[in-house]
């Protein structure tokens, strides 16, 4: 395992810590949520945990909790007690920019529900400002999208359709991801209204005053970050 995984399963472990038997856990996506998923699993088959529930961000995420025997259902109105999740950056205050693996709209859908969410990531994530380092992702339907993507284009220029080899990414719920370049200075919650009141957009990866706290690995240890 390379010195950055090492750190990415060390932030996973801290986090999963704070799960307690009998809890409905929201599983993230991406190579960091995978060792929280796979450490539930093996907390599970030890018996160190008891009658966990899952509730999945992605499919990729559902099937890897089954293989780990993490019990997952479908998201329902019920709150869930934590969840469990990566970013793709993280500011200071604990914003976030998700989506970079696709799966933004079931994150949000889930962690909107979570009275706790925990951020897992290394130290490569944290930035001073959204957008420094990654794009933002928007999700948005197909139906139109080049429309959606020319009504997004006139305040947010210099973005790209996603690809996948020759052909469009289609995230699980079908749509597609515009991959936002963000402006140098920007006020995420005037940003997130107007992206969102965009004819043909279904979600943004700006997740904005959700995550409660954030166990970010370095090579000197792992820092907690709170809201
Ligand atoms: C998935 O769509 C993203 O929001 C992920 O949470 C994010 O890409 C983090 O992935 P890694 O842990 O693989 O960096």
């Amino acid at each position: 395992m390379s010195d950055l995984e090492a750190l990415k399963k060390e932030a996973a472990l801290r986090a999963v810590a704070l799960v307690q038997s009998g809890q409905r856990v929201g599983l993230g996506t991406g190579s960091t949520a995978k060792y929280a998923i796979e450490e539930l699993g093996r907390l599970l088959q030890t018996g160190e945990l008891q009658g966990i529930v899952g509730v999945a961000t992605s499919k990729a995420s559902a099937e890897l909790a089954r293989e780990v025997g993490v019990p997952v259902e479908d998201l329902d109105p019920r709150p869930l007690d934590i969840a469990i999740d990566g970013a793709d950056e993280i500011a200071p205050n604990l914003d976030l920019v998700k989506g970079l693996g696709g799966a933004l709209l079931r994150e949000k859908l889930t962690e909107v529900q979570a009275r706790r969410l925990i951020i897992i990531a290394d130290h490569t994530k944290l930035v001073k400002q959204l957008g420094e380092k990654a794009p933002l992702p928007i999700e948005i339907a197909q139906f139109g999208f080049l429309s959606t993507i020319e009504r997004l284009r006139e305040f947010l220029p210099g973005g790209r359709l996603r690809m996948v080899g020759a052909g469009n990414f289609v995230t699980d719920n079908g749509n597609y991801i515009y991959d936002a370049q963000l402006p140098e200075q920007f006020d995420p919650a005037e940003l997130e209204r107007r992206i969102k009141s965009t004819l043909g957009v279904v979600d943004t990866g700006l997740f904005l005053g959700m995550a409660e706290r954030a166990f970010v690995a370095a090579p000197d240890g792992v820092q907690e970050l709170e809201r």
